[in-house]
């Protein structure tokens, strides 16, 4: 069996790695992969956006499943592109996919499900857009429509704040066509929780539940990033809270989008908070998430190739899916400067480390002349597993500690409670 996974981040070499434990021995390609991925499987240096490229390396190398990390080729048609040439491969349709590229259809598809979420307009135009902010008042949330790399969202806590959004994404194009059309919404609050399933278009498996920590320092203060660690389950989550979050938020949007003509195949990454009122959706994503994808699939008891065989054949109904009870901490290691300006290039020791509960998985790093040096702002995601929360927590810093690079930067509060 021949794979291809794409994408670059330390999500793909969490991938990469459950896909290289499968009893089946496939043999593995990344495009374009990490100096992790690369010790695992080989590495093809195609851009993750490239489609057609890839097209042709998975024609070309007789590839018999393409397996998607991140956003952008999936909302950019990567999945029907595959499958009009006969290729299979495990992601969303664009349409599908559109779920977490336009978050207008989003809102409407929950709305249309009756599923919870903050009341919400959208809008296309400035000036109704600004009126409208200031009839509502603060605090008040800014989402520009389109994929922004995470940056998209403002929780405006001043009507002030929230009209400079407004401008930025209207006015002066900061995401460019992505922030054309906003979505305004009322501000919820409460833990925030993110759960995972596989859907086959018409059925959800069970749920996965994780936490992560946006912010760059310690304490929740600082910048946000794309994710500084996190940790999987969290303590409090419960077989109650996920039937209800099944029942409630997953299973009527599954089939809402297979009513609108957009069944949606592959993982769905579900971002909720726990208002006082019950669970309630902030967003849908197309996919699994990083840093979650890290604390998530070493968790995962069944064959990777098994359960995505079973969501592309329609059959996740007879697919059992198993979770272990232990926790599973990640913790990201980054470059310094990170997530502003930081410098690259700098040799890596520790990178491979690993234990007996505890291993690395490979971000912004690359192999040059036989050194692995840094090569971009979240670095590694060191991981520990254990019965405890604590005891996974003491794993993972174990191994941060024995990592070694200039600038190294890391959060020393990751799942400590
Ligand atoms: P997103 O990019 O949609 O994940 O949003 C980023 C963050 O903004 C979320 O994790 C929440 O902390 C916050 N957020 C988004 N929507 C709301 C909302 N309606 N009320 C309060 N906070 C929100
Ligand atoms: N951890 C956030 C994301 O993957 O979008």
């Amino acid at each position: 069996m021949r794979l291809l996974v794409v994408g670059s981040g330390a999500r793909e070499h969490a991938i990469v790695w459950k896909l290289s434990i499968s009893p089946k021995k496939p043999e593995i390609f990344v495009a374009p992969g990490n100096a992790g991925t690369g010790a695992l499987a080989i590495n093809v240096p195609i851009a993750l956006d490239d489609i057609d490229k890839l097209i042709l390396f998975a024609k070309e190398n007789d590839i018999d499943l393409t397996v998607v990390g991140p956003e952008i080729p999936l909302v950019n048609g990567i999945v029907d592109r595959f499958q009009n040439e006969g290729l299979r491969i495990f992601g969303p349709s664009q349409k599908a996919a559109r779920i977490e590229g336009s978050k207008s259809f989003s809102k409407e598809i929950m709305r249309a499900a009756n599923a919870p979420t903050a009341p919400f307009m959208v809008f296309d135009n400035y000036s109704d857009a600004r009126k409208y902010v200031l009839e509502h008042g603060a605090p008040i949330v800014i989402k520009a429509d389109g994929l922004a790399a995470g940056k998209g969202v403002v929780v405006a806590q001043s009507i002030d704040d929230a009209l400079e959004a407004l401008h930025n994404m209207m006015i002066e194009n900061i995401f460019g066509f992505s922030g054309h059309r906003v979505v305004i919404e009322d501000c919820l609050s409460g833990p925030e929780v993110s759960v995972f399933c596989f859907s086959d278009g018409k059925n959800t498996s069970s749920l996965v539940a994780a936490c992560d920590y946006k912010r760059a320092y310690d304490g929740n203060e600082g910048p946000n990033t794309g994710g500084m660690g996190g940790y999987s389950p969290p303590p409090w989550w419960s077989h109650n809270l996920e039937q209800e979050i099944k029942e409630t938020c997953i299973q009527p949007v599954i089939d809402q989008l297979a009513l609108d003509g957009s069944p949606y195949v592959g993982v769905l990454y579900g971002g909720l908070m726990l208002t006082e009122q019950g669970p309630s959706i902030i967003e849908f994503n197309a996919r699994l998430g990083d840093p979650e994808a890290e604390f998530i699939l070493p968790r995962l008891e069944n064959d990777l190739i098994d359960v995505i065989d079973a969501v592309l054949d329609g059959n996740l109904e007879n697919l059992q899916l198993r979770w272990e009870n232990d926790f599973v901490v990640g913790v990201v290691i980054a470059s310094g400067g990170y997530p502003g300006t930081y410098q690259t290039g700098y040799i890596i020791e520790g990178s491979n480390e690993k234990s007996d509960d505890g291993m690395i998985f490979h971000a912004g790093t690359q192999l040059r002349d036989g050194v692995i040096s840094t090569a971009g702002g979240r670095v590694l995601t060191a991981i520990g597993k254990a019965a405890t929360m604590e005891g996974a927590r003491a794993s993972a810093y174990k191994l941060v500690r024995s990592v070694k690079f200039t600038g190294k930067e890391f959060r020393t509060d990751i799942a400590q409670f």
